[in-house]
Parts: C-alpha cells; structure tokens; sequence
C-alpha cells in the first residue's frame, strides 16, 4: 500500500478511484478558475517565522469552535454529493470527525440524510442550509436538523444562483450518474467505487428526494438549483432563519467586510470568510487575502472561520495566526473519502493535525490560541491596493 505523507498523495488515489465526474465536481472553480487557483497561490505567499531553543514539550492544538470543544480548529466544510464520492460518504466523513473530535457539517445536497447521519453516528453535527423558494420546506429542513440535535445551523449565503462551472455542464454531472455510452466507459474502470455504490444506503438526494414534490431521482444539479433555490435571500430572510433555529448560527460565504459587519449586527456566533472554494464568483479575492481586512472589521465582535484553498496544516496555522479562531476543510477531506473511504477521512484529518503541530512547534510556539501575527511574514502588500 502506498505510503501517504500529504494531502496530495490522497489526491492522487482519489483521481484514480473516483468516476471521472464526480471528481471533476470537486476539483473544479467556476469560469477561468482564476479564485479557485490563487485559494490555495495566496497561502504560499505568506512565510512563516522560525523560532529555535523554545521548549516545544506539552503542546496543544485542542480549541473551540462556536463554544465546542474541538481536537484541532478544523471542521469538515459542507460538501454536497458526498455520498456520491464514496458509497454512504457523509456516514464515514461524520464517523471519521466524531472520532477525530472535529465537527463534520452536513449539506444540503448531501446524498444520506439528515436522519440518516444522525442514525448513523448518534453524535451531534452542524448542518448547512441552502434556502429554497418553497419557504415550507426550508422551515421543515430546520426543524429536521432541530429534531436530529444538530450542534449549530451554518446558513450558506454565497449561492443563491449556481457558479458555472464547465466542466459539471459537460459531464452532464447528476446523481446517480445517468449512464451513457461515456460514463458507462468510465465507470468500467471504476470497479470498486461500483461494487461499494452498489450497497450503499442510498444514491440520490437524501434530504430532497421524497420531502419536495416534482423532484425526479435524478435530478440535474443546475437546473434545479436555479428552480429551487431562493434568490430573494436577504438579510432579513437570514434574521428570521436565525430566530427559526434558536441554537448556534454560523453565516458561511462572507468575504467582504460590510457583509461581515451585518453578520456580527445580526448576532450570528460566526462567520465563515469563503468564496465557495472558488466555486461561486470567479475574480472575487482568496478568502486568505481578505481575513485581515475582515478581522480588522469584525474581530473583535464575532467568531471568525476560514475556508478556501487549505490543503496543509500549514495553511490552517496561517488561517489562525492571522486571527481565524477556526477553519474548515472541503476538498482535502473528499481527497480522502473518496481514495480510502472512512479511513481516507482519518488520513487526511491527520495529515492536516501532525503539519498543524510540527509547524507550530518549529515556530516556537505550544498553543493554538497563541498563534498571531508575531508567527508570519506577510507581504507588505498582502491585501493588495485594490481601488
Ligand atoms: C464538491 C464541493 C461541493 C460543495 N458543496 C457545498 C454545499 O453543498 N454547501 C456549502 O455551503 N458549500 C459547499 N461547498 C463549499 C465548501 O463548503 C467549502 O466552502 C469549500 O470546499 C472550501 O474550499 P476548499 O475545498 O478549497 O477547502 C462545496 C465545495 C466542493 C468542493
């Protein structure tokens, strides 16, 4: 078995597990990719300051995240179509964070269902909400995550219309994948992400299929993103989303300060600065570039988080000295899930945890909440003169 030492070994074996399609679905941004890219270009540019004969015995990576204890300020971000990269995929992400002591947040768009996953793990999770037209059935939504003891409500704010991304168009991306003559081709070589499909729970949308009427079993992401998503979502939607769920909230696709400040004004517990991975508006800045501006803001009102472009424990510690109190993870956990399943999950929560620890260590410091500023060197002109 091959010896996996970083995130991008897992990338490689998911390349080589996964049908072509569904890993075109994660590994893609929106139009030129141009934010999708410079995600994950802008961490390199900030360098990290090495500090020697500090005793590095005793160290800890332990926090909290909205007030929950966590092993290291990581979450599993929502990923939609998990269970499509893994047979039952959102069961084992979720077991894998349980086990971890990391939170795992459920899509919308997962394929297992709310229920399902609470079945599954008897362990609370955070589940992530796309607000539809039908204002019923995102009331019933809430008040199944209610029922499933979710731990905190993380409403997605950046897609209220769907990214184009080329490649999902071209691979008429649905689930189950439709079979024609060139996914069937594809699929041949697939044998064992096949086999496990084949036992798995369930293959379609868990949390849609059979609770919204008109909803086909296969349905085509787009086209019923642009049917049933919400496109008059509004800050003050948001307030009485918020006053639905009573619990923890956490307003996730933040990325510019005013909307952090209405973020904080609505007394939301955190914010994520994300830019959907670089799925949503392509040209729009990384999410690392813009957290100084956006601590600057808000820091000192609300919980910040960060998502987009991490790949490295290295990245997270970067996230955090620049005062992220927690970050959370897409695409390096999927890399996992769908090369190893569960154990994939674990891998890459791992891999992620030791680079977290060694490089705080060799930065000469033994606590995550003592990472800032003091640990980096970043460009001068890092937020850039934007006019
Ligand atoms: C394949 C894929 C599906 C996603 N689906 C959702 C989703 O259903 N809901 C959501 O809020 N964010 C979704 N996201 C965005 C992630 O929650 C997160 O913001 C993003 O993956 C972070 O960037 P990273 O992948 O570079 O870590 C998705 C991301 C990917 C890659």
């Amino acid at each position: 078995m091959a010896v996996i030492t970083n995130i991008e070994d897992l990338k490689r074996i998911y390349e080589r597990r996964v049908p072509r399609m569904f890993y075109d679905y994660a590994e893609s941004g929106s139009w030129t990719e141009q934010t999708f890219r410079e995600n994950s270009s802008d961490f390199d540019l900030i360098r990290l300051r090495q500090r020697v004969a500090v005793d590095m015995s005793g160290r800890s990576t332990a926090s909290q995240m909205v007030g929950q204890d966590v092993a290291m300020p990581v979450a599993l971000a929502p990923v939609g179509l998990t269970g499509m990269q893994n047979a039952d995929g959102e069961i084992k992400a979720a077991r894998a964070a349980n086990e971890f002591g990391v939170p795992f947040t459920l899509s919308t768009m997962s394929i297992n269902s709310i229920e399902e996953v609470a079945e599954a793990t008897g362990r609370p999770f955070w589940f992530q909400l796309y607000t539809m037209r039908d204002t019923d059935y995102t009331s019933r939504l809430i008040q199944r995550a209610k029922a499933a003891k979710c731990s905190a409500l993380v409403i997605t704010l950046d897609l209220q219309i769907l990214g184009q991304r080329h490649k999902d168009l071209k691979n008429g991306l649905s689930a189950p994948p439709k079979l024609t003559p060139r996914t069937i081709a594809n699929l041949m070589t697939k044998w064992a992400w096949g086999i496990e499909m084949l036992g798995a729970k369930r293959r379609n949308f868990g949390n849609i299929v059979g609770h919204v009427q008109g909803v086909s079993d296969n349905a085509n992401l787009g086209a019923w993103t642009a049917e049933q998503f919400d496109p008059t979502l509004d800050w003050g939607k948001v307030a009485k989303l918020m006053e639905q769920w009573d619990g923890k909230v956490i307003l996730k696709g933040i990325l510019d300060a005013e909307d952090a400040k209405m973020a904080a004004k609505l007394g939301a517990d955190a914010i994520v600065v994300s830019n959907h991975g670089g799925r949503q508006l392509d040209g729009a800045l990384s999410s690392i570039r813009v957290l100084p501006e956006i601590m600057d803001a808000v820091g000192g009102d609300i919980e910040v988080h960060l998502d987009s472009g991490i790949r490295s424990g290295q990245d997270v510690l970067k996230a955090l000295a620049l005062g992220a109190k927690g970050t959370m993870i897409g695409r390096a956990f999927v890399y996992g899930l769908g090369a190893m399943g569960q154990a994939g999950v674990t891998k890459a929560l791992e891999v992620i945890h030791r680079e977290l620890d060694v490089t705080m260590a060799l930065c000469g410091e033994k606590n995550v909440a003592d990472l800032g500023r003091h640990n980096l060197l970043v460009p001068e002109d890092f937020g850039g003169r934007w006019a």
